[in-house]
């Protein structure tokens, strides 16, 4: 099983939004894929999946109140996909959000133990794939996350302050932890896919970080998937518009390549 996660520096690059569209990619093309929303600041995937009032989350597995099975929700099978794909929640309530806030480093340590064992269990079950929606920057939690994967997907807009904040944690987070790390830009407007634009960012984004990781690829920025309003998985329902086959390919990428290996650990500071 190769388990990864999805990770900013920022928040709105659009993590929870390719995570659950690259599950539905590599569960149609008949992978069983689990995915965890491990974002226990702001949970979102449920809003994008739908949630029964009878649900279960990761939160009640780290209590030691529930098994890995409770939390596992599979996907409708009106969705006819080939493979199986499961999500397990964070808990939105607020309460359950402030009390994950107040956690101590003693207790993510825990945390990262029982996620340990859960991913054994996900393997055992059977998955080929684990992924993990993260909550951006440099919490606990987020180290956590990058820790449970074999490698991370870092998503950047096309923008300085997500350049630098994704070379901010290359250098100082994922070189020192050892994480193979690919990038992928998102929401990338169509003039940038014009020539001789197109070249000249590929060429500038080369320089910057080609000591530290490798380009995933450019997702497109399309302005329906706002339209459905956080709740449409768009390779689900809509399979040949530009954003859903532009990340057709990345998913080919990822389940093609092998394991990304850290980069120059001496790259220039
Ligand atoms: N390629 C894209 N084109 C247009 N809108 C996008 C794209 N990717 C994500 N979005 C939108 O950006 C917003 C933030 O996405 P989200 O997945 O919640 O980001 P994150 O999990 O990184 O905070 C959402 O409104 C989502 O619909
Ligand atoms: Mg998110």
């Amino acid at each position: 099983m190769k388990c990864f996660t999805l990770h900013s520096y920022k928040g709105g690059t659009g993590k929870t939004t390719l995570v659950a569209n690259i599950a539905a990619i590599l569960a149609q093309e008949g992978k069983n894929v689990a995915v965890l929303d491990l974002d226990f600041q702001a949970p979102s995937l449920h809003t994008l999946i739908g949630i029964s009032t009878k649900t279960k989350y990761i939160n009640d597995f780290l209590d030691g109140s529930v098994s890995h099975q409770d939390i596992l929700n599979d996907m409708p099978s009106s969705f006819s996909l080939d493979g199986r794909m499961a999500v397990a929640f964070s808990n939105p309530d607020v309460d359950a959000i402030r009390t994950q806030l107040a956690q101590d480093r003693k207790w993510h340590m825990n945390a990262l133990s029982q996620l340990l064992s859960l991913k054994q269990m996900l393997a055992d079950d059977g998955f080929d794939y684990t992924i993990l929606d993260s909550a951006p920057g440099v919490h606990y939690s987020s180290v956590n996350t990058i820790v449970l994967s074999d490698f991370a997907v870092l998503i950047a807009k096309i923008d300085n302050f997500d350049f630098d904040g994704t070379l901010n944690i290359l250098k100082g987070l994922y070189t020192p932890l050892d994480k193979g790390t690919y990038l992928l830009f998102n929401k990338v407007v169509p003039p940038m896919f014009k020539e001789p634009r197109y070249s000249q960012m590929k060429e500038t984004i080369s320089e910057m970080f080609s000591d530290l990781t490798t380009v995933l690829g450019y997702v497109p920025c399309y302005c329906d998937i706002p339209m459905g309003m956080g709740s449409e998985i768009h390779a689900l329902t809509s399979s040949e518009i530009a954003f859903v086959t532009g990340l057709r390919a990345v998913v080919k990428k990822i389940d093609e390549m092998p394991i990304p290996k850290p980069k120059a650990k001496g790259a220039k500071k």
